[in-house]
């Protein structure tokens, strides 16, 4: 039980990678866990996107910056600042040994309320900590990107992806190539409260 604890609490985001590959059957056997996590009535709505080419992470980073230029541009940035950003954003992308996109097919909902909305993307990013968890148990870090929030229609052209499926975030996979800080948490006391 206690190594259960510790494992849980040690699960930390790695932003820094080792250019290895993950070997399929490691990606296979994270995902065979993932699909695990509990669903709103059990509609499984998150799908998975494996994004390992040059290729792919080539268009999918083309499409997300180009984005992140109109937007940033909108808001006024200064050209080399984005310039900056951009380029930074290419190379987490492309050092990256493997990305699972994670969506949620908007037609897995049972009834068409925004509560269910809600219970689908809840769902969608519970299937998303399972994997993390998972990459954990396999000793392959892994950090969570909501990038795609930002650009919904480019994620989908980029990956060729149909429309139902809406990216809820980049899970990024690797090997760590950093040792993170220790996490802070506040304490159970400052969130918990007794009726
Ligand atoms: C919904 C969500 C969105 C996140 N988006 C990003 C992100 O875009 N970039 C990033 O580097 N980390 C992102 N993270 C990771 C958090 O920053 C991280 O989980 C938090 O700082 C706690 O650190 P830990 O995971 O190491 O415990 C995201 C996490 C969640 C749950």
């Amino acid at each position: 039980m206690n190594e259960l604890h510790h494992f849980l609490q040690t699960r930390r985001s790695i932003r820094r990678f080792k250019p290895d590959p993950v070997p399929a059957p490691v990606i296979k056997r994270i995902l065979a866990t993932a699909i695990f996590a509990p669903s709103a009535h059990n509609l499984q709505p998150w799908r998975f996107v494996h994004v390992e080419s040059d290729l792919s992470k080539e268009k999918l980073g083309n499409a997300l910056t180009e984005k992140m230029r109109t937007d940033m541009d909108a808001e006024g940035a200064d050209p080399a600042q984005i310039q900056k950003r951009v380029e930074i954003s290419i190379r987490r992308i492309d050092e990256a040994p493997v990305i699972i996109l994670l969506c949620r097919d908007v037609t897995a909902i049972r009834k068409s309320e925004p509560e269910e909305e809600i219970m689908g993307i809840q769902s969608a990013a519970l299937g998303g900590l399972q994997l993390m968890l998972a990459a954990h148990a396999e000793g392959v870090g892994a950090n969570w990107i909501c990038w795609n929030l930002y650009a919904q229609a480019e994620t989908r052209l980029a990956l060729d992806l149909p429309k139902s499926w809406q990216a809820q975030a980049m899970i990024f996979l690797g090997y760590a190539d950093e040792e993170p800080k220790k996490a802070s948490r506040k304490s159970v006391d400052e969130l918990l409260t007794h009726r």
